[in-house]
């Protein structure tokens, strides 16, 4: 009988500080000279919703890290599939900056962040193996590929895959860009499932561009004069990861649908990592122009407005509301075929070809 890597159960936690665009009007915004932009802040602040969609975004509380929210997404993920958690098998954690104490900017990455979940849950088994993937954004859905393969070569049974992230924790307040992005965790738990009828993941595809592109998103000093120089923000180069995100994310997609047969008809709903409204938009018109199909109506789920960009968290996140019915007018019936796709720093991007 053939094996399927099938999801029975999702999860998130999204945090309760509520940061909205209007919060930012009393900050200082430097360019790349180290001058403040001759626009104002709201003249910022409503430019940068108009490109990205952005309202609002959340922020952890003080006292939870990475770890902590992850962990509260995954017994969510536990609860909803109805498992014992110590017959996982893996666990399996995307992030990109570890645990971060507030006003600390400092990387906690020991323990691994799966280790640390797996201590919160309490999980005796020792055969339930625990690591981390760094993967950038698209670090979820890696992790869902890993979970994939493993049950595939008959190595697992059960995982647990989380994508947790507290970007609010590596900012730097004088930049505009900041704004993008928010702190967030959404966990899923596969397993796998004999039978005759092909479901779950039906097929993948990933790149990893690095030669010039290893650069857009890094680690780099404020534009703020005043600002320590030895302390260092997460940066990016946006106009270019959008134009590299609109020029491979449709191929890889695509890819992941060809390489398996499957009709783009098929596909009901696309869930697209969350970085810019307009980027993803762009993004879906030209996947169905691959194919000469004018881009179905309602097919992309949106959580930016309100949640803004949590990195490897959006897509689980998203997920979880569409199938709990938290998001209007988007639903998921047994037999509808999806695509969840993301990209981000590495740069690397990923595709995977669900069917529920
Ligand atoms: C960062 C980003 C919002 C900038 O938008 P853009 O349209 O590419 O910006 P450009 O540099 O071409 O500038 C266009 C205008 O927007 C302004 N602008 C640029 N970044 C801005 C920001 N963060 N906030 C407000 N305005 C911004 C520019 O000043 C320019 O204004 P002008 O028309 O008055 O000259 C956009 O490139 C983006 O979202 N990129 C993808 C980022 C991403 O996905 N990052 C995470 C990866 S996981």
């Amino acid at each position: 009988m053939p094996l399927n890597s099938v999801i029975t159960g999702t999860g998130s936690y999204i945090p309760t500080v509520v940061k909205t665009n209007a919060d930012f009007i009393n900050e200082r915004f430097y360019c790349e000279k180290n001058e403040p932009f001759d626009a104002t802040n709201e003249v910022i602040i409503e430019k940068f919703k108009a490109i990205t969609g952005i309202e609002e975004r959340r922020y952890a509380s003080d006292n939870l890290n990475s770890s902590d929210i992850a962990a509260i997404a995954a017994q969510r993920a536990i609860a909803d599939a109805n498992i014992d958690p110590e017959t996982l098998d893996y666990i399996i954690f995307a992030q990109n900056f570890g645990d971060i104490k507030k006003n600390t900017i400092q990387t906690d990455i020991i323990p691994s962040l799966a280790a640390r979940v797996k201590q919160i849950l309490k999980i005796e088994n020792p055969h339930c193996v625990a690591y981390d993937i760094i993967f950038g954004c698209p670090g979820w859905i890696q992790g869902m590929i890993q979970a994939h393969l493993f049950i595939k070569a008959g190595e697992a049974k059960r995982c647990l895959v989380i994508g947790s992230e507290t970007l609010s924790r590596v900012l730097d307040m004088h930049d505009r860009d900041s704004m993008i992005y928010s702190d967030g965790a959404g966990a899923a738990i596969v397993e796998a499932q004999e039978g005759d009828v092909k479901t779950g993941i039906l097929g993948f595809s990933a790149m990893s561009h690095t030669l010039e592109e290893a650069g857009y998103l890094f680690l780099g000093k404020t534009n703020y004069p005043d600002g320590d120089p030895n302390v260092r923000y997460l940066k990016m180069f946006g106009r270019k990861i959008y134009e590299y995100a609109l020029n491979h994310v449709p191929d890889a997609m695509k890819a992941a649908l060809d390489k398996n047969g499957i009709d783009i008809h098929q596909v009901k709903k696309v869930f697209m990592h969350q970085a810019n409204e307009k980027m993803d938009e762009a993004i879906i018109k030209r996947f169905f122009r691959l194919y000469k199909t004018p881009t179905p109506k309602n097919i992309m789920p949106m959580s930016i407005h309100k949640l803004g960009n949590s990195s490897v968290a959006t897509v689980p996140t998203l997920l979880n509301m569409v199938l709990k019915n938290k998001l209007e007018n988007h639903q998921i019936n047994k037999g509808d075929v999806v695509v969840l796709a993301s990209v981000g720093a590495g740069m690397n991007i990923n595709a995977i070809v669900y069917k529920f």
